[in-house]
Formats: C-alpha cells, sequence, structure tokens
C-alpha cells in the first residue's frame, strides 16, 4: 500500500500523497470514473487522486463529485471541500469538513526560470533573486506550486498569478509556512500556505 505521505492536519482536515504502483483495476474497484480520459497515465493519476478522498474520510462520497465550469471538482451540498493534484507517479489530495482548501504537487523543474516573470510579482521575483543562485530554483518550485494552490482552494478560474495571488518572503527550509493574500475584484483573504520540499517533489497546500 504505497502512502507516500499523510497529514492529518486537525480532526476536519487531512492530506495524503499516494505513490501510483497500482493498475487501474485497482482503483477503479474502489472509485467511479466520471468521465473519458483517453491517456492511460492521466487517467491512472486522476483515479488514484480521487481514490484518496474516501481513504482521507470514509464517507466522502465520490459518486456526487461534479464538475465546475472552471473545471474544479466539488460536492454540491459541500459536505466536504477537497483538493486534487497529481504529478508523474504521485497523486495528492487534501479534503476538509469545513474549510476551503488547495493543493499542488510538482517536480522541481528549471523550466521554471523561464516562465517565473509570468507567475510572479516583482516583489516576489526580487525575493527569488536575492536568494543564493543554488537555491533559487527550490523557492521558484515551492511559489509556482503555492500559487497552483490558492488557484484551486479559490476554484473560481480567471486569476491573474502574478497580481491576484501574492506570497511574501520566507526562510527555504525542509518544511515551513508562508504568509500570502489572494486579491480579485474587491475580495480580499489573507492566507497560509503550508509547504514541504520531498527530495525532488515540492508540496504545497492551503487549509488550516
Ligand atoms: C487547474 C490547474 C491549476 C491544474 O494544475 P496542473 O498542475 O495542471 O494539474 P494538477 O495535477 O496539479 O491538478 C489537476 C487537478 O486540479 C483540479 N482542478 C482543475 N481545475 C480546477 C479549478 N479551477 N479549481 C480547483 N481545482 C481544479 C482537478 O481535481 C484536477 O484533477 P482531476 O481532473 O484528476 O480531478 C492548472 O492547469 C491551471 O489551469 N492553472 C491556471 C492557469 C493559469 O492561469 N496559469 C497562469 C500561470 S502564469
Amino acid at each position: 500500500m504505497p502512502l507516500f505521505y499523510q497529514k492529518n492536519i486537525s480532526p476536519t482536515t487531512k492530506l495524503a500523497i499516494w505513490e501510483i504502483e497500482e493498475q487501474e483495476t485497482f482503483f477503479l474497484s474502489k472509485v467511479p470514473l466520471h468521465r473519458e480520459i483517453t491517456h492511460p497515465n492521466k487517467r491512472l493519476q486522476h483515479l488514484a487522486g480521487r481514490y484518496l478522498l474516501p481513504f482521507l474520510f470514509k464517507d466522502f462520497p465520490t459518486k456526487e463529485i461534479e464538475i465546475a465550469d472552471t473545471r474544479k471538482p466539488f460536492l454540491p451540498n459541500e459536505q466536504y471541500h477537497f483538493s486534487i493534484s497529481h504529478c508523474n507517479k504521485f497523486a495528492a489530495a487534501i479534503v476538509s469538513s469545513d474549510c476551503r482548501v488547495g493543493v499542488d504537487v510538482e517536480f522541481t523543474t528549471p523550466r521554471l526560470h523561464k516562465i517565473k516573470h509570468k507567475f510572479l510579482h516583482p516583489d516576489e521575483l526580487r525575493f527569488v533573486n536575492s536568494q543564493l543562485p543554488g537555491k533559487q530554483i527550490d523557492v521558484l518550485s515551492i511559489l509556482w506550486s503555492a500559487k497552483e494552490a490558492m488557484y484551486k482552494w479559490y476554484g473560481e478560474g480567471l486569476v491573474d498569478f502574478s497580481e491576484m495571488m501574492r506570497t511574501f518572503p520566507f526562510e527555504l527550509q525542509r518544511d515551513g509556512i508562508i504568509d500570502a493574500a489572494f486579491m480579485k475584484n474587491g475580495f480580499h483573504q489573507k492566507l497560509l500556505l503550508n509547504y514541504r520540499r520531498m527530495e525532488e517533489l515540492t508540496l504545497v497546500w492551503v487549509g488550516s
């Protein structure tokens, strides 16, 4: 049973990462496939993400999941808030019965240097540039995952990553917390983002 990581954040909010080693039939015996996904690996990732939901909370009603126009999956009665991410052979999910959540897992990639000006505010770019050269890619990976997790937490799409989601300087560690803010059309929410680095894999989640 390749549970890679689990964190019970509180009695009402839990998170886990699954390392996918099983065949599709393993997941299909536990959760339904709601939509056609032609690429076998993407289908496996999708199923593993869904599998984690009742893994974290036994009574999670996976059959009731609907997909919004923004592609955010949700439960119409909001019995649980949840968020899913996948990357290569890993699938992550966070589930909460009482607060909105967002999660992202990514492998570190130098490609982030090329696109950093698209998702970072000039103040965030200055923070990245203030790091030792060997550490900049680690900070970039965390900030990219941080913004993807915030995007999923918001869930309503149409977000300018550099202007509407802002993170504030933090000390790079194996795991830590980042102060952040989400601002869109008069809606302003302070957020605490949690990150954890596990070798090449970066995990960020929103949800306390
Ligand atoms: C939706 C998005 C965040 C997904 O990220 P990704 O790295 O491609 O993929 P991940 O594996 O981390 O996440 C995929 C999961 O996110 C969830 N998701 C998709 N759209 C979502 C949304 N609008 N809100 C919340 N969650 C969403 C789904 O659960 C999906 O998995 P599933 O289809 O198997 O259920 C990303 O594709 C996206 O659209 N980002 C915003 C685009 C943008 O404006 N970028 C500007 C950067 S400068």
